[in-house]
């Protein structure tokens, strides 16, 4: 990026913060969306100078650019994927087209076990090749902040393996990038007759201790969920993972609900991410915690099961934060768009209310909202413009049109 950039003409500026929040945004407030019509934008040393209307632009900057009919927003912050992996599955999802479940598949020993026998076989150039095309891919599609986690190795050496994978991404691209480890992904074949409290040690004993030494994770995570892990053996991973100072952001009511929410709450989790089923039980606990709801609109969208009950939420005063949960096994796209077209079409978010949850939300979904997630003076220059749009909302309804035509990102670095 060039020392200063000024964008001009701007047909909306979206997400525009004076006094940038100090919490994210909860119920009723989501659907206020600050914009300003008729905008510049001015970045500094790969930072957010100043904005305003166009009668106050600046009349110089080492680069302009003309967005006359276009829109400017801060980058997606997408809080939740699992972007590093070995291999596609579409031979499961026309298994599940003939009418095998999820469950059906991942009980045979499928599903992440499948993709973990893959990712543990590839070596460990191939896994990042593969994954920093992908990074290219979703920053194209307007992501400037981005979390993922590990959760394919599922054994010491391809846990490290994946998130020093995960490690070189966040110090190759200018995205920011969050790494969470999801050891409790799922209980390998050779420890689910009778030994899964094996595997718990596994995670608990070696991998914890490494991971934690060589600083690899930012989060940790559990899929608490039938298939995968009670809520007990949830616990368990928690308070392991806290005596490292990993905050937890777990996988939760995806297909039941168990009473992992409240688990995750006690535990002092930053988020609690699917949502697909939630009883009012769920919500009166939420309703008293600063834990974020991160819904993944894309996932049962893609499996054909529950819509996450994001009026339900959000009429009850919660913070809810949405994410793609870019993965080879329920979503794979990493598409922050057609997840903001979900939420509106299916979820009955307002798109006001998804392009919060998409961008400021997510970044405190990551409690990185004082670098990401709106356009306020002093933060990280990561946004894009759009293709000419006649409103707001297009964008969320053209669900099948890709309008973002320049995706900025910038690291501090820049600044030299
Ligand atoms: O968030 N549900 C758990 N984990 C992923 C799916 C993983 C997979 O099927 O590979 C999810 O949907
Ligand atoms: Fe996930």
């Amino acid at each position: 990026m060039p020392k200063t950039l000024l964008i001009k003409n701007i047909k909306e500026l979206v997400q525009v913060e004076d006094a940038p929040r100090s919490q994210p945004i909860a119920g009723a407030d989501l659907a206020i969306l600050p914009t300003i019509k008729n905008a510049f934008l001015l970045v500094e040393n790969g930072r957010f100078k100043d904005f305003g209307k166009m009668e106050n632009c600046p009349d110089r900057a080492d680069e302009e650019v003309d967005a006359t009919g276009r829109m400017v927003f801060p980058s997606w912050c997408d809080s939740h994927t699992h972007l590093v992996f070995a291999k596609s599955r579409e031979e499961e999802w026309v298994d599940r087209i003939k009418g095998l479940s999820y469950e059906e598949i991942s009980n045979k020993g499928g599903g992440i076990l499948n993709s973990a026998r893959r990712l543990q076989e590839a070596p460990e150039e191939l896994l990042f090749e593969q994954a920093y095309e992908r990074l290219e891919e979703v920053k194209n599609y307007g992501t400037g902040l981005i979390e993922i986690k590990s959760g394919y190795g599922l054994t010491v050496e391809s846990e490290l393996k994946m998130l020093r994978i995960i490690r070189r991404l966040k110090e190759s691209t200018k995205m920011g990038v969050k790494a969470t480890f999801l050891g409790a992904h799922s209980v390998p074949m050779e420890y689910r007759n009778g030994n899964r409290q094996g595997y718990i040690d596994l995670i608990v004993n070696e991998m914890l201790p490494q991971i934690a030494g060589e600083g690899l994770a930012d989060y940790i995570d559990v899929f608490c969920e039938k298939v995968a892990f009670s809520v007990a053996e949830t616990e368990q991973v928690l308070e392991a993972g806290a005596k490292y100072g990993l905050k937890p952001k777990i996988h939760v009511n995806q297909f039941y609900c168990l009473g992992g929410i409240a688990a995750a709450v006690k535990h002092g989790a930053v988020s609690v991410d699917h949502l697909e089923v939630v009883d009012d039980a769920d919500v009166d606990i939420l309703k008293k915690a600063n834990t974020i709801a991160t819904l993944l609109p894309s996932a049962p969208f893609f499996l054909n099961d529950h819509i996450p009950p994001a009026r339900k939420l959000i009429d009850a005063g919660l913070t809810v934060a949405l994410a793609t949960d870019y993965n080879p096994g329920t979503t794979p796209s990493g598409r922050m768009s057609f997840v903001l077209s979900l939420a509106c079409i299916q979820m009955k978010m307002l798109p006001e209310e998804a392009i919060n949850a998409a961008t400021i939300n997510g970044a405190f979904a990551l409690e990185a909202a004082n670098e990401y997630g709106s356009i306020a003076r002093g933060k990280r220059a990561n946004f894009f413009i759009t293709k000419p749009m006649p409103s707001v909302a297009y964008l969320p309804y053209a669900f099948g049109s890709n309008l973002i035509e320049r995706s900025f990102v910038s690291k501090v670095s820049d600044a030299s």
